[in-house]
């Protein structure tokens, strides 16, 4: 008897942590199973894709990892990537931060999944594959796919540039084409099909899915993407940084006053500095994004993503992507005083409409363009219509550069367009406003990812429905492949040109017409009549 319940203890340990081993090209692994809310699955985290970035790899394009004897622990993640001196009181940070984690439904493999590939957001500067911003995968996993998340460096540690070939730039994008490049060579072993990987990303990582839309030396690595409030056309390279050499000059200087503007001076001396005054020196100087790097074999962005797109000369995979209804309530609406501030702000100065991608042609009179600007958006002033507020300064944001590249785009591949306009429990964390949407930046992948706990029937209802469309996309290429699925009982039309229906994700799913087509020809207009070409972005 006694022997017997010893037993079944030793059973049901070893099914709760069941040892699984896999042989990868480099090595062995052991991952997990795991059990989330009823569901169980496998997780395989903290797998180095990547030589630590350190000592003189600091700032550099990745080196892939070398092979390992022995079984190598993948049962607990990482580090997330070190950026300034301020953290989020959450998990450890450090420069030793290129690991990827693998999750793949608990099953023997027997046919080849398709593979999901998650580029977290945080504006090039915060974010990590496994804190509260991305969470747990599960909710993917369960539709039978398998999802990669992937850590790559931030801050100067990923984007410090000085313009020439010393130090390149973009260190973080070439981390995220590492691992994109890891998983075509790895997945298999996991089940997945190296040819069914979608990339996906919010933010500055639908930014960076779209640079890689862009660019064709990541052809083949992918054969479908999304972007969640950001693409090619959002923050384009050259915004993000104005002058990327300055500032790698102005970091050095804040640390060490006598430094020359010497290149390779300033990437010895900020190679030879303790992570922490690093951190602490870009606090103070905050620009970090992607820059257009000098001609050289190392380089991976070298054009401007407008053009590329415009012309068709980019990977024409299919795109889903869009935004949600009150992008910017995130950055001026956290509480309404200070909405109000904004839009008095840009009452009292139209010039400041004018977006900085516009790059407006020399002797243009900026406050008759901020003025054409606005009347798209109300003939009153903002103060009076912060609803208008809200929809301008969302468009200036986020939207008008998506529907921008939904139009250019889908004149070369399937493009799908939705907008997130649920409300739940979650996603008050910020002022409403009477007449705009409510749903600020970034709060889609609430329901993509385990975050925080859902609570309602609608919350949970609104998770089976994205997670169903977004894994319906990456195993089909078509997030309503069946009309007859009662969870979504819907067809999303393609986007054709400068119509672009959309799906409104509310408490139902519905096709809307032609989002914006107002706004979108002001803009249209005003670009191609005051704006320098080739343009920046949109
Ligand atoms: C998990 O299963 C138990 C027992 O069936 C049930 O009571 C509980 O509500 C489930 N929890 C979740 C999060 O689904
Ligand atoms: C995998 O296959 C083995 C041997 O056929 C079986 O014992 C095991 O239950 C299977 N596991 C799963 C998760 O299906
Ligand atoms: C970077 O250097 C190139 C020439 O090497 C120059 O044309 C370009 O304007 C520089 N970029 C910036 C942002 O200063
Ligand atoms: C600052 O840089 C100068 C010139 O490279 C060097 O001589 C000096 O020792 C440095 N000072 C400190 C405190 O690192
Ligand atoms: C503002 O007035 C102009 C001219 O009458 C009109 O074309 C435009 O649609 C108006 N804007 C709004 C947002 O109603
Ligand atoms: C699906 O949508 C159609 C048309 O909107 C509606 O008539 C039908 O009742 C819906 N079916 C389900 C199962 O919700």
């Amino acid at each position: 008897m006694m022997h017997k319940q010893l037993l079944l203890g030793v059973l049901l340990i070893s099914f709760v942590h069941a040892d699984l081993l896999i042989d990868l090209p480099d090595g062995t692994i052991r991952g997990y199973e795991t059990t989330t809310e009823n569901y169980t699955y496998y997780a395989y985290r903290g797998i180095p894709f990547a030589i630590p970035p350190l000592g003189n790899l600091r700032f550099q394009a990745p080196v892939p990892n070398a092979p390992w004897d022995g079984i190598l622990d993948a049962t607990e993640a990482k580090d997330c990537c070190i950026s300034t001196s301020f953290s989020l009181s959450g998990p450890a940070e450090s420069e030793d931060c290129l690991y990827i984690n693998v999750y793949t439904p608990a099953r023997n493999i027997t046919e080849k999944l398709p593979v999901m590939f998650w580029i977290y957001g945080g504006g090039f500067t915060t974010g990590c594959s496994t804190d509260i911003f991305s969470g747990d995968p599960h909710p993917l996993v369960t539709e039978d796919v398998i999802v990669v998340t992937f850590n790559y460096r931030l801050g100067l540690y990923g984007f410090l540039s000085t313009n020439d070939s010393v130090i390149l730039g973009n260190a973080g994008l070439k981390d995220q084409l590492l691992a994109m490049k890891w998983t075509q060579k790895n997945i298999e072993y996991f089940g997945g099909d190296p040819e069914k990987v979608t990339i996906f990303g919010v933010s500055a990582g639908g930014m960076s899915v779209g640079a890689h839309i862009a660019n064709k030396k990541s052809a083949g690595l992918y054969r479908a993407a999304i972007c969640q409030s950001g693409c090619s056309l959002t923050s384009s390279a050259l915004t993000s940084q104005s002058d990327p050499k300055q500032v790698a000059y102005d970091v050095a200087r804040s640390i060490n006053s006598s430094i020359s503007e010497n290149s390779e001076e300033i990437r010895n001396f900020l190679q030879s500095q303790p992570a922490d005054v690093l951190s602490n020196a870009f606090s103070a100087n905050s620009q970090a994004g992607p820059v257009i790097e000098v001609e050289d074999d190392d380089a991976y962005i070298t054009d401007r993503q407008f053009g590329l797109i415009e012309s068709g000369n980019f990977n024409q995979v299919p795109l889903l992507m869009g935004t949600t209804s009150g992008e910017s309530l995130t950055f001026y609406g956290i509480l309404l005083p200070e909405l109000i501030v904004a839009a008095l702000a840009y009452d009292l100065n139209p010039q400041y409409l004018i977006p900085t991608r516009l790059n407006p042609l020399p002797g243009t009179d900026l406050t008759e363009v901020g003025e054409l600007i606005k009347q798209a958006y109300t003939n009153q002033s903002f103060l009076l219509n912060l609803a208008s507020f809200v929809e301008f300064t969302s468009d200036n944001l986020f939207v008008r550069s998506s529907l921008k590249q939904a139009e250019l785009q889908s004149n070369y591949s399937p493009v799908y367009f939705y907008q997130f306009s649920f409300s739940g429990t979650l996603t008050h964390i910020h002022a409403t406003v009477e007449g705009a949407g409510k749903i600020g930046h970034g709060e889609d992948v609430l329901y993509l990812f385990d975050i925080f706990p859902l609570t309602t029937d609608e919350e949970l209802l609104t998770r089976s429905r994205m997670t169903r469309l977004w894994t319906n996309f990456a195993k089909t290429l078509n997030p309503t492949p069946d009309e007859s699925d009662p969870l979504l009982n819907i067809t999303w039309p393609q986007v054709s040109g400068s119509n672009i229906p959309y799906l409104d994700i509310d408490t139902t799913l519905e096709i809307k017409p032609g989002k914006k087509t107002n706004e979108m020809a002001m803009w249209n207009k005003v670009y191609y009549t005051y704006g320098q070409q080739p343009f920046i972005g949109f």
